[in-house]
């Protein structure tokens, strides 16, 4: 069992994007964040939503797929239903898009600016079955940071 320091993780998202006014420098930064702060994981980034696809974003881990439509995969799920998603199992998971061929369980949450989906935090794990509940809770309460602290302020 893995347990993250969310309290701790969204202490440092703060102090790191505070004053910062570069959408691709904090979403950096926070990947980073992320990919160090969390046991048993080999992706994290984000994807960014134009029209109706999502594409790469900041991200660490091996390289990933560019383009992914509302709809399809985890990640086209999670921002075509505006909903987080855990996959506990990837080969599960009707439509799952590989990256990474080490990823078996996948979480993905979607970040919003105005009501309105801009793009997906999405973590990888080569464990089926890593991420809980909590985990979801505690990565939707870092969005909502990231909602008011980056999003809040640039238009994208
Ligand atoms: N597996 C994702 C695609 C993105 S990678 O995991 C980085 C999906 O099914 O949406």
């Amino acid at each position: 069992m893995t347990h993250t320091d969310y309290d701790m993780m969204i202490k440092q998202a703060r102090a790191i994007v505070e004053g910062v006014p570069h959408l691709s420098a904090n979403l950096a930064n926070l990947s980073a964040l992320i990919y160090s702060s969390m046991e048993d994981i080999n992706w994290a980034g984000f994807y960014l939503s134009q029209g109706d696809k999502l594409i790469l974003g900041p991200f660490q881990g091996k390289v990933a797929c560019v383009e992914i439509p509302y709809g399809k995969g985890v990640c086209g799920t999670s921002a075509a239903q505006d909903a987080s998603q855990l996959a506990p199992d990837v080969h599960s998971f009707q439509g799952h898009i590989a990256c990474d061929s080490a990823s078996r369980s996948e979480i993905v949450i979607p970040i919003h600016c105005r009501g309105k989906v801009v793009g997906v935090l999405d973590i990888d794990s080569p464990t089926v079955n890593r991420f809980t509940r909590q985990d979801r809770d505690g990565l939707e309460k870092l969005v909502a940071v990231m909602e008011e602290k980056i999003f809040g302020s640039v238009f994208i």
